[in-house]
């Protein structure tokens, strides 16, 4: 099959179709023909060489995708040769084909093309684990989401919607938070020419948001505490503002505060097949109901990974860059 190989740790050249080996599956897996698969946040990382994969990992990118199910692990009962499926990936997505656990695998919702499909489980799997199992995000709670116009700001402001949450979001140009405001936020603040901390209090009667989505991390660490209301949770996503942090925990004492940090990829498959079937029960009737959609912002060839790349990283994108097998 083809596949986008990471040549050399590096800039967006050094991924390259070429000619490599079928996947094997396990008796618990399936095989997929990909259709799409879809860019995240650490296939940059991965492509630069400063994201250790866990053992065992397919050595291309790609954490999600969608297709055809082409084999079946003798295990594996859910599903049969030619279901179209989409799948939460621990690597092996940029390629032609994909091994993948029977418990990562969810059917294409209802109303979804099987391009776009492949733009979901890694925004609905990280969101639902996040901010819904976790930090207990409910109706009537307000929720603040830095880079609303990011793959996965796009998906959690709908799906906090959807369950009854006000939202507020953070981007850095008017077009894009225009668009976030399309999707249902109801507070939409510009990063480079608001203070964040100053509006969320104006907005909640100088109270604080319950639940705050960052990706942001170190730099962001102290605004969002003065941004919590009293049991207020903050859920880390990612440190695009560093990781490193010095700072007076009072405040977060004082409101009650929860601080709490976690990614997808590094969890087991078991962990990995708990969350994608509380995905399933939760968040796929609100895709099939119509008011959740993936949001894409463009489409390309697998060949044109590199592009795809370049493209993610000028932040210019709103939603999932979706790339064709
Ligand atoms: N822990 C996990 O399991 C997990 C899973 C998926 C993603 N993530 C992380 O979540 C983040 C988003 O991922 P993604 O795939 O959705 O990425 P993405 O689509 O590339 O979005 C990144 C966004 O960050 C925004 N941004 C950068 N600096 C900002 C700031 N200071 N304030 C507000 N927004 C800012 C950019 O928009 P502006 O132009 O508005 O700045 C851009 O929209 C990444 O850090 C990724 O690594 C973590």
């Amino acid at each position: 099959m083809k596949a986008i190989v990471i040549t050399t740790p590096g800039g967006p050249e050094v991924l390259q179709l070429q000619e490599v080996e079928d996947p094997q599956i396990k008796d618990d897996e399936v095989l997929i023909k990909v259709e799409a698969t879809a860019l995240n946040g650490a296939d940059v990382y991965q492509r630069k060489g400063s994201y250790p994969l866990p053992k065992g990992t397919s050595p291309y990118p790609g954490l999600e995708c969608s297709g055809t199910v082409i084999s079946v692990g003798k295990n594996v009962a859910r599903w049969k040769v030619g279901d179209e499926v989409c799948a939460l990936l621990s690597g092996g997505g940029y390629a032609e084909k994909v091994a993948v656990p029977a418990g990562q695998v969810l059917p294409v919702p209802d109303g979804v093309s099987l391009k776009d499909a492949a733009g979901l489980p890694e925004v609905a799997c990280t969101v639902w684990s996040t901010v819904f199992m976790t930090s207990r995000l409910s109706a009537g709670e307000t929720f603040l989401i830095h880079g609303g116009s990011s793959g996965i700001g796009t998906f959690a402001i709908q799906i906090a919607k959807y369950y009854g949450v006000k939202v507020f979001v953070t981007a850095g140009t008017e077009e894009k938070l225009e668009f976030c405001k399309n999707l249902g936020a109801d507070v939409c603040i510009n990063y480079k020419t608001e203070d964040f901390v100053a509006r969320v209090k104006e907005e909640t009667g100088g109270k604080g948001v319950d639940v705050i989505l960052d990706s942001i991390g170190a730099s962001y660490l102290r605004r969002n505490i003065d941004s919590l209301n009293l049991d207020g949770r903050i859920f880390l996503l990612g440190f695009m503002g560093g990781s490193v942090v010095e700072l007076d925990l009072k405040p977060l004492f004082a409101k009650r505060g929860t601080v709490q940090a976690a990614g997808l990829l590094s969890r087991s498959p078991e962990n990995k097949a708990v969350i994608v079937s509380d995905v399933e029960k939760n968040v796929w009737p609100a895709i099939t109901s119509g008011k959740v959609r993936p949001v894409i912002s463009k489409y390309l060839p697998l060949s044109e990974a590199a592009e795809a790349h370049r493209l993610m990283e000028s932040s210019k994108h709103i939603g999932k860059i979706v790339l064709l097998a």
